[in-house]
């Protein structure tokens, strides 16, 4: 089994903010829980380098466009590293891989009919690289539209409407959550789609239209073949093992592109069309989209990963917001949420429990095979984490995780443990909450990945494990001496201007 995940390709117009690490974060989680389904899973990134808004973001800074992209793009990709987030590919659209591959894309819609030449004259926004038909202000970045009259080449994307309608009908996963998936199938169904303008004469900041080079490709038909750049040429092995499960994170924001244009294109190269396009909300500041082009809407997302940890900001995301729906952020609700559940449920259980193990003399003994409920309940909601995680919902799942920590947590307040002299019954169930804990961190390791590993050493467990293993751990020998040595797993979180 395989399976493509993939984040937008940003623009490297500006500087990565919280939104693009939010949506990279929901992108990372779903890699990491399909493996520890065992899956073979390839997640790509990138940046979209090409097109007028870039042009005139180098221009604005006295920059030659190439030299500027690569700082961005560099930025973004450091972010990332920064952040150890498990991205296995990244592409950059100015690269000669991706040109090939945009050019090959490009001549399959030609063989299929598909591209004409006309004139595009209409209204557009640069900050969105979009067309609009109707209106004076974008309505994402309330910014006036551009008219622009100009010979442009089309793609024949009325021709696909009705595929589309059928696409989106029969392929409920096609658009996750279902409001997103009824917003487009209420576009497709309401309005006559117009063939595409997918080229432009106005900038050269492109990739030249092969065999025409007065035009270069819409930028969005460049960005959106760099789904399939990243992993080689359209006949590659690798190609051909991921490319059919592709799953898109994306942003709300750019939804028609993915489950409208994007389908199309696939269609008419004789490609596969992904599987799903997983949509979230907007991150807002006092109400306002975090955007590159509203600087007083801007977080340093590294300075906030460098204060609450990446797993905090993760777990955050992933727990706070249901799937689709906006956040207004505030950092007095990231440090609540990362103090509370990290720092006391999850934090203070491991000290529970690593300090009932040091006051039991066969600390470094043998256990008995663990006794007691505790390991079937944790098996129960372990099942309901999967339900969550397969049906995206990842705010329950994320809860299920925290709700084990908290099962735990009770069983060890009813049970008392510290009443229990000396002897079998003790180690039966130190043993038992030990089995709890390692199948905690399995389940853990999909929101809080380091903060699980920490706590795995601890339990001198390394690997993390799959899911099939859940329930099967035991604890045969003492714990690793690490263990004892007065470990903080998570320390409070304090701003230093708090
Ligand atoms: O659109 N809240 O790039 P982009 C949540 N290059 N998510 C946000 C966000 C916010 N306030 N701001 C950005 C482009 N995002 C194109 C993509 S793909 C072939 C080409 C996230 O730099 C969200 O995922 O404007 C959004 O869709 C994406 O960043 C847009 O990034
Ligand atoms: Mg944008």
């Amino acid at each position: 089994m395989s399976r493509y995940i993939t984040t937008p390709i940003y623009y490297a117009s500006g500087s990565p903010h919280l939104g693009h690490v939010y949506t990279t974060l929901v992108a990372s989680c779903l890699k990491r829980y399909e493996q520890l389904r065992g899956v073979d899973v390839m997640l790509t990134s990138g940046t979209d380098e090409h097109g007028q808004k870039i042009e005139r973001s180098a221009a604005a800074v006295g920059m030659a466009p190439s030299t500027f992209v690569a700082a961005r793009s560099a930025e973004f990709r450091e972010l990332w590293d920064s952040l150890s987030l498990p991205l296995d590919l990244f592409q950059r659209t100015t690269s000669e891989a991706h040109r090939d591959v945009a050019v090959d894309l490009w001549q399959r819609l030609a063989a299929s009919g598909d591209i004409y030449k006309g004139h595009y004259e209409g209204l557009y926004c640069v900050e969105c690289e979009q067309y609009f038909t109707a209106g004076d202000r974008c309505p994402v970045h309330r910014k006036p539209l551009e008219t622009f009259s100009e010979e442009s080449y089309f793609f024949r994307l009325s021709r696909y409407q009705s595929r589309l309608i059928e696409h989106l009908r029969q392929n409920p996963s096609f658009v996750i959550p279902d409001t997103r998936r009824n917003e487009v199938l209420a576009l497709l169904e309401g309005n006559e789609l117009r063939d595409l303008s997918i080229s432009r004469t106005s900038t050269t900041w492109g990739i030249p239209v092969p065999g025409d080079d007065t035009h270069v490709m819409y930028v969005w038909v460049d960005a959106l073949a760099a789904y399939l750049s990243a992993l080689g040429s359209l006949d590659s092995p690798r190609f051909n093992d991921y490319w059919r499960d592709a799953v898109h994170c994306i942003g709300k924001d750019i939804l028609t592109f993915h489950a409208v244009y994007w389908p199309a294109i696939l269609w008419s190269a004789g490609l596969p069309v992904p599987q799903s396009n997983i949509v979230n909300g907007w991150l807002t500041v006092e109400g306002k989209k975090i955007s590159k082009s509203d600087p007083t809407t801007v977080v340093d997302a590294g300075e906030l990963a460098r204060a609450v940890s990446c797993d905090g900001l993760q777990l955050y995301f992933l727990k706070t917001v249901t799937l689709g729906q906006d956040l207004d952020f505030r950092c007095d609700n990231l440090l609540d949420l990362v103090n509370s559940d990290l720092a006391n449920t999850i934090g203070n259980l491991f000290s529970r429990f690593l300090g009932l193990v040091s006051k039991h003399t066969g600390a470094n003994g043998s256990y008995p095979v663990a006794s007691g409920p505790l390991s079937g309940q944790v098996v129960e909601r372990v099942r309901e984490f999967e339900q969550a995680m397969d049906q995206y919902l990842l705010t329950d799942a994320a809860r299920c995780f925290i709700g084990i920590a908290n099962l735990i947590n009770r069983d060890i307040q009813q049970v008392e443990p510290w009443f229990m002299g000396e002897g079998d019954e003790l180690a039966g169930y130190l043993a038992s909450l030990y089995c709890a804990l390692a199948d905690l961190t399995v389940v853990g390791s999909v929101f809080v990945p380091d903060l699980m590993q920490r706590a795995r050493a601890l339990l001198g467990l390394s690997e993390v494990s799959l899911l099939a293993d859940i329930g099967k751990s035991r604890l045969v020998r003492g714990l690793p001496a690490e263990a004892f040595e007065d470990v903080v797993l998570f320390p409070r979180v304090v701003l230093p201007h708090d």
